[in-house]
């Protein structure tokens, strides 16, 4: 069984000379439908919601004073973490009314910062990077802010960073059809706190396409930090059922999940009947029922969901309390909290059903064999 959130404890020497923030606020639309009921960083990753992965590996660096940039269903979040006490860390909250995007997002909590040094964090990327590494760069180099970069094959979808030889930041592209460099945003920052002062308070401010960009044209001095651990924005299904399958089989460090990692990970109180099969870091959710002779290849499977005799379900997320009919085929699909998928049924390629629907036996093919 893995551990729920209230095992963790934070592990490193306590540093109050930095606090964090994490920027939770997004509507995680490319996550549609999980994300109608769910933030993205409260999604079930390995047995506990993401966020849970990122605040342990903050507290691991021994920072333990964390501030969420709240928004979109804000609620939720201080409904499951409370004050923080129980991961030993002092979490508070602000909230906007409307989103003030990802730089104002930073403005809006200043309020809750006293320490100098601030350390940034988007809410749904999985990474092993040191984060201690991160901030003896910030101060070593004396910038004004240090942004941590990652190299990856495609750019388009990121901030692209190119740097100068000595390591400063010249230009920052975000989602750039021509990026000129692999270097990209990981989407983690250090700041020193007077700059968070300087952006515009009260209204929509992107840090991304306006305070970094404005920086850099007045001479300021942004620096990076580039490293090559493990790294994976979650903010797609791909990138979702990926990164889940990397936590279940260890390819993924989190300090949340401790013991020796497989091929699988079920949760207590789910039943997996005789000749399943469960593989490529499938995760089955507490209360969740898998039938004879299913096969589960990369699943994400929530709670209380039903996977019924046969069915094959591939690099696919299934919903709170969604079944499966006997021997559907899902591959690469998201299908909707508490949906009902028909016996025989075929959902393939990026196919998303919305929560509660229902499809009847047969209803949807690809081929034409039954
Ligand atoms: N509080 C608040 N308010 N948070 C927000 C808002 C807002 O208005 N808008 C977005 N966020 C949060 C999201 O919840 C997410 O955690 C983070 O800011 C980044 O937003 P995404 O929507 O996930 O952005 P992205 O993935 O397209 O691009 C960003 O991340 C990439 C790395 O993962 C950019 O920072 C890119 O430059 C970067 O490469
Ligand atoms: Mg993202």
């Amino acid at each position: 069984m893995a551990p729920t959130d209230g095992d963790i404890t934070h592990t490193g020497t306590p540093d109050g000379s930095v606090q964090a923030v994490i920027l939770v606020g997004g509507k995680g639309t490319r996550l549609r439908p999980l994300t109608l009921s769910a933030p993205k960083p409260m999604l079930p990753t390995a047995g506990m919601p993401f966020l849970t992965h990122l605040l342990s590996r903050i507290g691991a660096a021994g920072i333990t004073d964390v501030v969420l940039g709240t928004s979109f269903k804000a609620e939720v979040f201080a409904e499951h973490f409370g004050d923080g006490s129980k991961l030993g860390m002092r979490l508070s909250y602000v909230t906007e009314t409307e989103p003030l995007g990802t730089g104002g997002a930073i403005r809006n909590v200043l309020p809750e910062l006293t320490a100098d040094t601030i350390l940034v964090f988007n809410g749904d990327v999985l990474g092993g990077t040191d984060v201690r590494a991160v901030l003896d760069t910030h101060h070593s180099s004396g910038a004004d802010v240090t942004i941590h970069l990652v190299r990856v094959g495609d750019p388009r979808a990121f901030g692209c960073v190119p740097t100068d030889d000595d390591g400063r930041v010249t230009a920052f592209l975000e989602k750039t059809q021509d990026p000129p460099t692999d270097q990209i945003n990981a989407g983690c920052y250090v700041f020193k706190r007077s700059v968070i002062e300087e952006i515009d308070a009260g209204r929509p401010v992107s840090v991304e396409r306006e305070v970094f960009p404005g920086l850099l044209a007045h001479g300021r001095h942004v620096h990076a930090h580039v490293d090559t651990g493990y790294w994976r924005d979650m903010g797609t299904p791909e990138d979702f059922v990926q990164g889940s399958a990397d936590l279940v089989r260890g390819i993924a460090p989190s300090p949340a999940l401790s013991g020796p990692r497989g091929e699988s990970l079920v949760h207590e109180g789910a039943g997996v009947a005789p000749g399943a099969v469960l593989v490529g870091g499938t995760v089955v959710g507490r209360g969740a029922e898998i039938g004879a002779r299913a096969r589960l290849d990369g699943a994400v499977v929530f709670d209380g969901a039903v996977i019924e005799a046969g069915a094959v379900v591939e690099r696919s997320i299934i919903g709170f309390g969604a079944r499966i009919g006997p021997r559907a085929l899902v591959r690469d699909g998201v299908i909707g909290d508490g949906a009902d998928i028909g016996a025989r049924c075929e959902l393939l390629r990026g196919a998303r059903v919305w929560p509660g629907v229902t499809i009847p036996d047969g209803g949807v093919r690809f081929s034409t064999d039954v």
